[in-house]
């Protein structure tokens, strides 16, 4: 993990975690073969742009990945539309099931043992991780599954969010960060999904639950954003080659 700041270098970038790279990849900014002894200040300031916001955006990624969870190869074949079908039908459809059992649990939980302080933070972590993925479901669904779509369709859309996949993809991994963070402190005041023995079913589902949250993330992060960063690219490249007409904006 890098110490981030304007004064970081590409060079640092390009020697720490990988996804370092791929974000600032994804924004055009730097190519293969660029002067990698630059600052991201000195790289941002050339392009007029906010070091902040890029060192917000690398953020997320500066993390040692753990092992993957899955084999991403079949997701990064299938086409985009079906992949944004998919996850909506398996992940958010689960989670919007998931979440109220737990929150219900979490708070039996609590309830049953009200001087266990582990207990009642974990209730309320979960509380509070409930009300948060359900806002990012719906920023995914109404503004940039819908422009994901539009982009392997060859049509613009324009959402709440504007009708440019990179800023909603920023939110998005930065909340897949955050909640990244709140599994890994669940995990801590159970004993690793190990405690209270009594919590059976707490814990049966807080394991289901930590397991689907981290393949949906991973599938994001790993193959629909970065397909959607390039099917953008390509879309731009396109349209100044003039070989799409340009459509009118659709307004999801
Ligand atoms: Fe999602
Ligand atoms: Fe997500």
């Amino acid at each position: 993990m890098l110490n981030l700041t304007a004064q970081t270098t590409i060079r640092e970038l390009q020697e720490g975690p990988p996804a370092l790279m791929q974000v600032l990849s994804s924004t055009g900014i730097f190519r293969d073969g660029d002067d990698a002894s630059l600052t991201i200040g000195q790289l941002c300031l050339s392009w007029g742009l906010n070091p902040g916001i890029l060192l917000m955006m690398l953020r997320p990624a500066n993390v040692v990945k753990a092992a993957p969870p899955l084999d991403i190869g079949p997701f990064l074949r299938m086409p985009l539309p079906d992949f944004v079908t998919h996850i909506e039908e398996v992940y958010h459809a689960g989670l919007r099931g998931q979440l109220p059992r737990l929150q219900a649990l979490t708070a039996e939980a609590a309830g049953a043992a009200p001087d266990d302080p582990r207990l009642a933070e974990l209730r309320d972590g979960v509380g509070q991780l409930a009300e948060e993925l359900i806002a990012h479901l719906a920023h995914e669904e109404e503004a940039l599954f819908p422009m994901i779509r539009g982009l392997a369709a060859g049509t613009v859309v324009a959402t709440r969010c504007g009708s440019a996949v990179g800023g909603p993809i920023a939110c998005m991994e930065n909340d897949h960060a955050l909640a990244e963070r709140a599994l890994l402190r669940f995990r801590e005041l159970t004993d690793d999904y190990s405690a209270p023995s009594g919590a059976g079913a707490m814990l049966d589902l807080l394991r289901e639950f930590d397991r689907d949250l981290r393949e949906h993330m991973y599938k994001e992060n790993e193959a629909l954003f970065p397909r959607a960063v390039e099917a953008q690219r390509e879309a731009a490249q396109r349209q100044q080659a003039g070989a799409v007409p340009s459509r009118p904006a659709q307004f999801a």
